[in-house]
């Protein structure tokens, strides 16, 4: 017994180092680009630079694959990880960088951006902070350029946040920079020796300009998200749901080995709990058994109350952000014989139904057990979608 009881506190103590990791308040920042000789790249790092001098905000460079895969990319820019559509909603704001190729975007960043059509329609970049730079030769045509991407963007709704006259204090007027209003760029000539100083310089602060954005938008209802009526706009609260009936969300259970509480993926979440209450199990044992229908009920609502608490965890706490419920799927511990499964399992329902409304309708499926982990009554799997 006093084994066991070491082996969990160890799993419990582990389990926080795997769950210190998950960062939820982070903002995560995308600086994604296109580059052959590594002009962009250059200017790629000193947008990082800036995102990640604002508190709190991470910045991760990625590439567009080249259209042409026998193009020799510049060794660094190889070395890239290479982003997909996909992810691109993932992040909290995106920073796009691209050379200038006659006067427009590079093919390859507009190839990639001609398979977004999927998120165009469904609204999903729509809102997200954003920004352009550009690596150019002499310089012809890189405002026009950095407005030809700006149509992309703004036909995705996406909010972008232009450079001003920010960096032109310090800029090294003796010579041509390539600052603009929207964007910064570099001119590399034809030896390909700039960024300069100034030019990286308008980089950075172009780079915390659009953290500083995309910080404060982070966990502020989208609206796409917020329903509209003929007559008023009005936000479904699910906080206020909970207070007018008294519901009260757990801690989010601590994991008890080398997982962590949940995983997002492509805007669904994934969550499996089991009926810890303060540590302990509700109604250990087995349907049938020792358990009766009532207290497995009552497991079933402490077990859904704490997937909704990782849910909360994985929503930077707002529960607003969900959108959906997929599907709900609940094991029950039972003697061979027993079949009412469902009906454990609608006290899971029921409250998911309560809490989110439309939103909380779902796909389900029940299974009995022969036995469940810490001989929990049940163990509930969850999906659900968010922003
Ligand atoms: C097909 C092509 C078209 C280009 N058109 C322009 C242009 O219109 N204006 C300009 O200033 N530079 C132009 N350049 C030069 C690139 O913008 C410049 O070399 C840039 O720094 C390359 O960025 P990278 O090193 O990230 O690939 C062009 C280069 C290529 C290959």
């Amino acid at each position: 017994m006093k084994k066991q009881l070491l082996l969990l506190v160890t799993a419990v103590l582990l389990s926080f180092g795997v769950h210190a990791q998950v960062k939820s308040s982070e903002t995560n920042v995308l600086v994604l680009i296109y580059s052959q000789g590594g002009g962009t790249y250059k200017m790629a790092k000193a947008i990082a630079e800036g995102i990640q001098e604002y508190p709190n905000t991470k910045a991760t460079i990625k590439r567009v694959p080249s259209i042409n895969p026998k193009e020799k990319l510049s060794a660094e820019v190889e070395k890239l990880a290479v982003a997909t559509i996909d992810e691109l909603a993932n992040y909290d704001g995106i920073a796009f960088g691209s050379p200038v190729h006659f006067a427009n975007i590079s093919a390859d960043m507009n190839y990639f951006f001609s398979q977004s059509i999927p998120f165009w329609t469904s609204r999903t970049l729509e809102g997200k902070p954003t920004t352009v730079f550009m690596s150019s030769g002499s310089g012809a045509g890189k405002e026009a350029a950095i407005l030809s991407f700006w149509n992309i963007l703004a036909s995705h709704g996406m909010i972008i946040v232009p450079t001003g006259i920010m960096g032109t204090a310090t800029l090294d007027k003796s010579v041509a920079q390539g600052n603009t209003p929207f964007g910064a760029t570099s001119l590399t000539g034809s030896p390909g020796i700039r960024p300069s100083e100034s030019e990286l310089g308008v980089a950075k602060e172009q780079g915390k300009a659009l953290a500083r954005v995309a910080s404060g938008l982070k966990n502020v209802p989208t609206t796409k998200s917020v329903k509209t009526t003929s007559t008023e706009t009005k936000t479904i609260d699910v906080n206020k749901t909970l207070k007018d009936n008294k519901i009260v969300i757990p801690e989010a259970p601590k994991p008890v080995g080398n997982y962590v509480p949940y995983t997002i993926s492509n805007h669904k979440v994934y969550i499996n709990q089991v009926a810890l209450k303060d540590g302990k199990i509700v109604n250990p044992g087995k349907v049938g058994a020792n358990v009766t229908e009532e207290q497995a009920k009552e497991a079933t609502y402490q077990t859904m109350l704490n997937v909704i608490a990782v849910l909360k965890e994985a929503c930077g706490g707002d529960l607003n952000k969900v959108k959906q419920c997929v599907q709900l799927t609940g094991y029950f511990n039972t003697t061979p014989e027993y079949t009412q499964h469902a009906g454990l399992m609608n006290s899971a329902s029921n409250l998911t139904a309560l809490v989110f409304g439309e939103n909380g309708k779902h796909a389900r499926a029940t299974i009995g057990a022969v036995s469940l982990p810490i001989n929990s009554v049940v163990e509930i799997q969850a999906i659900f979608e968010i922003e």
